[in-house]
């Protein structure tokens, strides 16, 4: 196998390599066969500092000499043994993808009868499981804390998951299928449909369904836009509807902000949340573990 796409680039590796060695070797021979002068006295290289301190041309000590060619033979095995001249695999045939895969694997037998126990084990006797946890709250950490946050309380469009509040539902199979085939929302927008005072107007009631009403004037037309245009999604109270992912408006927990100002954005523009799925990259027991973490992570209801 060829990481290159032409022979030259291997070429343009190996000839270098090879002839650097053979280089440092010829160097270390040369250097090492100083003559020495017939009255003994050890020839100066002619560099004389500080007037009297001379540049003598000594031989390399012996041992010195010695570390500098059993790295050069050893620089000279690695390459045969190993890959690293041009697209010459070595002939141990070692790659760094066949070690990451054997690890890989040998983890995998290795975690494949706990992660089944897990597997076997009801989502309730689970978060129990101090074990179970702790993997489960790095499987957490490494793929859904960078969009629901670290403590899985979520920030402005990606929902807390300890709450009590789901888009979708935070049963068991919900759950799962969330974590398995992703979610995408799909609120409409409606800026252009109703102008910017109808957009206040519907704002203004649905910031009315949680808090005192700042412009009490919008509240009739704004009831009526809901009733026309909202009702089909968010119900005629606000509850929302989790088939549909659509939220509950009327509790004052807010995906993207419960402020006038914010709730007129998600009615202007519309709001497409997007949930990736992750059936492909976690496992079914992964899976099974996370939604006990999440049924672990609920805050107890007072
Ligand atoms: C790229 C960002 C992203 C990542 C990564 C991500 N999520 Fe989400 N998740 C979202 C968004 C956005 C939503 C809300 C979708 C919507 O607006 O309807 C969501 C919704 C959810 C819901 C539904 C909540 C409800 O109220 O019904 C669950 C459960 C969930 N995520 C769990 C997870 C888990 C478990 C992981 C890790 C395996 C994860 N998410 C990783 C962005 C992400
Ligand atoms: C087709 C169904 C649908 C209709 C019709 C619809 N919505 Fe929504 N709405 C949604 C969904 C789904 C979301 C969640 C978007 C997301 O998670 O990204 C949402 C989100 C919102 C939010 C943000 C809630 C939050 O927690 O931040 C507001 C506010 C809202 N809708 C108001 C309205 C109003 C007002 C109307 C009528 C003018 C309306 N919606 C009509 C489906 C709908």
């Amino acid at each position: 196998m060829s990481d290159f796409t032409s022979e030259f680039w291997s070429w343009f590796i190996i000839i270098p390599s090879v002839l650097g060695l053979l280089y440092c070797v010829i160097l270390l021979m040369r250097t090492n066969t100083v003559k020495e002068q017939k009255d003994g006295e050890v020839e100066t290289m002619g560099h004389v500092w500080d007037e009297d301190l001379e540049e003598l041309n000594n031989p390399l000590p012996r041992w010195w000499l010695m570390m500098f060619y059993i790295t050069i033979v050893f620089g000279a095995v690695y390459l045969v043994l190993y890959p690293g001249l041009g697209s010459f695999a070595g002939i141990l045939n070692w790659s760094s993808v066949d070690r990451y895969e054997q690890e890989v694997k040998e983890t995998e037998t290795l975690v494949a009868p706990l992660y089944a126990e897990y597997l076997a084990t009801p989502v309730d006797d689970l978060k129990n499981n101090v074990s179970a946890m702790s993997t489960a709250k790095r499987l957490f950490a490494n793929n859904c804390a960078i969009c629901h946050g670290a403590d899985a309380a979520g920030y402005t469009g990606f929902p807390n998951l300890t709450d009590h509040d789901w888009l979708y539902g935070g049963d068991e199979e919900t759950v799962k299928a969330t974590i398995l085939n992703g979610r995408r929302a799909a609120m409409p927008a409606w800026g252009a449909g109703l102008g910017q005072k109808g957009v206040s107007e519907v704002s203004e009631y649905v910031y009315s369904l949680t808090r005192e009403s700042v412009n009490k004037h919008y509240l009739p037309a704004g009831k009526q836009r809901y009733m026309a245009m909202c009702v089909a999604c968010h119900g005629p109270e606000g509850k929302g509807n989790m088939a549909m992912g659509a939220p509950n408006l009327a509790d004052n927990i807010w995906l993207y902000g419960g402020s006038l100002r914010a709730i007129a954005e998600s009615v202007d523009k519309g709001r497409a949340g997007n949930m990736p799925a992750f059936g492909n990259q976690l496992t079914v027991s992964q899976i099974h573990l996370l939604t006990a973490y999440l049924s672990s992570l609920q805050k107890t209801v007072n």
